[in-house]
């Protein structure tokens, strides 16, 4: 690889899943933020601004692409093994935002294609004090998941970015076939990166309008606010926005 060639990444629509496994297996999961967005949390907590979205207190919700690593810092695949075998992360792991959803009153189920990414996330929500609602990381494919129940309200970050561009509308696709039918739903996009250079990913560059293009058709924003620089996340830049998309 030459020093300007993008990272390898998982991009090739037709053997990419394999890729994200093996990132878990190496333990190359530099995207972990250890806890859910900031501005998330702060959105959920506010019940201004939840109502006016119209985010749902009750009902499924969808975490698509929300595998758990041990740690965020690689590990030769032995000790990584042997941290599956023991207990629980409680420092770094992804069912965070699974969790959280929960713990605002929606069943919560998470997917994640990676199997090692899943087993980890449900040991560490298994670890976590009780929650009223339910949380549940499932294994599968995003594009060919049949769940038992359509869902209220779905959340993305970092999903989207994640999938080779070629992908694009069929995520968006994905996104009303597996989403009630009604003007109650939401779809929770936290838009990133929204700038960048659009071939080297993931994450793959976005931006607004393209989320427009995507979505318009079905969904239309009911509330957005641009990120703040001191709340971005952590890692390979990008601006930030949290937009809420109500189903037409
Ligand atoms: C960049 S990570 C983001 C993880 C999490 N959303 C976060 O914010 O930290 C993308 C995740 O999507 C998963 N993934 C990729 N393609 C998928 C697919 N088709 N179905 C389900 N999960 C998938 C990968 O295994 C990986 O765990």
């Amino acid at each position: 690889m030459s020093a300007s060639a993008p990272p390898a990444a998982p991009t090739d629509p037709k053997r990419y899943i394999d890729g994200w496994e093996k990132k878990w297996v190496d333990n190359n999961i530099h995207w972990d933020q250890g806890k859910s967005h900031g501005a998330l949390v702060k959105f959920l907590n506010d019940d201004t601004e939840t109502a006016k979205a119209g985010i749902p207190k009750g009902g499924w919700a969808f975490v698509p692409g929300c595998g758990q690593p041990l740690v965020g810092t690689a590990l030769p695949a032995e000790k990584r093994k042997a941290r599956l075998r023991g207990p629980p992360s409680t420092a770094n792991n992804q069912g965070y935002d699974v969790d959280l959803f929960a713990r605002h009153g929606l069943d919560t189920i998470g997917l994640d294609v990676a199997p090692t990414g899943v087993v980890a996330a449900n040991k560490w929500l298994e670890s976590q004090p009780p929650r009223n609602a339910r949380a549940l990381v499932q294994q599968g494919d995003f594009f060919a998941y049949k769940p038992d129940e359509l869902f209220d309200l779905i959340y993305d970050y970092t999903f989207l970015c994640a999938l080779p561009p070629a992908m694009r509308k069929d995520w968006a696709r994905r996104m009303a076939e597996l989403s009630k039918d009604a003007p109650s739903t939401r779809l929770v996009t936290l838009m990133y990166p929204l700038n960048g250079d659009p071939n080297i990913g993931p994450p793959f560059r976005l931006t607004e309008e393209e989320y427009h293009e995507l979505l318009g058709d079905e969904w239309e924003i009911t509330w957005e606010r641009a990120i703040p620089e001191d709340e971005k996340r952590k890692g390979p830049p990008g601006d930030e926005k949290l937009a809420v998309w109500k189903r037409k």
